[in-house]
């Protein structure tokens, strides 16, 4: 890897199937920049574990997003798990004495998770700092992520800010990566699309899947001859991602009462269809071919783990546990 490419760090959870609003908010710029940058990303288990308890759930899980991943063209030294990085958790405690509880008191994404029913675990409240040691272990420059997560990445760099001012410069100060148009993909009932709101569809859904979500997304009631606002409308907003050659037509077509939600819908299924096809054979291809999948990007942990390591052992020496 060349000495001078700036750094990218990124993680997603493994805690459900991954989503169309995880493909587009973070996992396709992962593949796009992995040459201009150099990457590390990893399906952050640890992070998962604030939500997700079954053993069973969780492994299994944490197997498919590292397949998925390496199916939509992530190269497997890239990958690794965040649970082959001890020195992250590591890390994590050393932040706990840095940031106080009411600064983390101000966290939305831990009010929402609160509100939405998950118990209010210290894990779940720490979340942000755990996310915090993983992104400076690794002295990111950029964070490629979802709007939902802007605030864990301010987060970050308000510790490594925090920690330079103590101890001396030694974390560099990152910052989030997000496109604006796919910042926020919603799900089929309208509201941002998430693992935990049952309004997704899954990456590599099958085509009678993608047909029955698709019929199900939630429009208003207007006629097919009426009028219709594209910017309001959520089976338009994923035309956005998926009918790119049609859609100046299917917004004329809107903006004029030329076309109902069920040819809409329609449209939207054949082109899902067409995305989706050969994301799936590919995947079927590497589950197939790699039987032993955490074999496969052994390189990724190795190439991860020397970085963690090289960093901890400065961190420990500036804070005075080594000596
Ligand atoms: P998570 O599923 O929470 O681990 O999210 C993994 C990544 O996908 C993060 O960068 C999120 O910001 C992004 N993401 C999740 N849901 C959406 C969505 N509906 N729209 C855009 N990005 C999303
Ligand atoms: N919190 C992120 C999410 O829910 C996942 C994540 C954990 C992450 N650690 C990270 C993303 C570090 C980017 C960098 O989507």
């Amino acid at each position: 890897m060349s000495k001078n490419k700036k750094v990218l760090v990124s993680g997603i959870q493994p805690s459900g199937t991954l989503h169309i609003g995880n493909y587009f908010g973070a996992m396709k710029r992962f593949v796009e920049l992995q040459e201009e940058y150099e990457s590390y990303i990893s399906i952050v288990n640890y992070h998962a574990l604030t939500s997700v308890l079954e053993q069973g759930t969780l492994a299994e899980n944490t197997k498919n997003a590292i397949i998925d991943h390496l199916a939509i063209g992530l190269k497997p030294d890239t990958l690794f798990l965040q649970s082959d990085i001890p020195e992250v958790t590591e890390l994590a405690w050393i932040f706990n004495n840095l940031v106080t509880v009411p600064y983390l008191s101000r966290a939305v994404a831990y009010k929402e998770k609160v509100e939405r029913g998950l118990e209010a675990t210290v894990g779940l409240f720490d979340y942000p700092v755990l996310m915090a040691a993983y992104i400076l272990i690794m002295d990111a420059d950029i964070v490629p992520v979802g709007q939902d997560q802007k605030q864990h990445v301010e987060i970050a760099r308000d510790i490594a800010e925090k920690f330079n001012n103590r101890y001396g410069e030694l974390f560099t100060l990152p910052n989030a990566h997000i496109l604006k148009d796919v910042a926020v993909v919603p799900g089929i009932d309208g509201e941002k699309m998430s693992k935990s709101y049952g309004n997704t569809i899954p990456l590599f859904a099958k085509d009678d899947e993608i047909e029955k979500l698709v019929m199900k997304i939630v429009t208003d009631s207007k006629g097919e001859k009426e009028k219709k606002d594209p910017a309001t409308d959520t089976v338009f907003a994923l035309h956005v991602l998926f009918s790119a050659e049609e859609l100046e037509d299917i917004r004329e077509r809107y903006k004029n009462g030329q076309i109902g939600y069920k040819e809409s819908k329609e449209i939207l299924i054949k082109n899902i269809k067409t995305f989706i096809a050969p994301l799936r054979t590919e995947r079927e291809k590497i589950a197939r071919e790699n039987k032993n999948i955490l074999e496969t990007i052994q390189q990724g942990r190795e190439r991860a783990q020397k970085r963690a390591r090289e960093k901890m052992k400065k961190v420990r020496e500036v804070i005075g546990i080594t000596f």
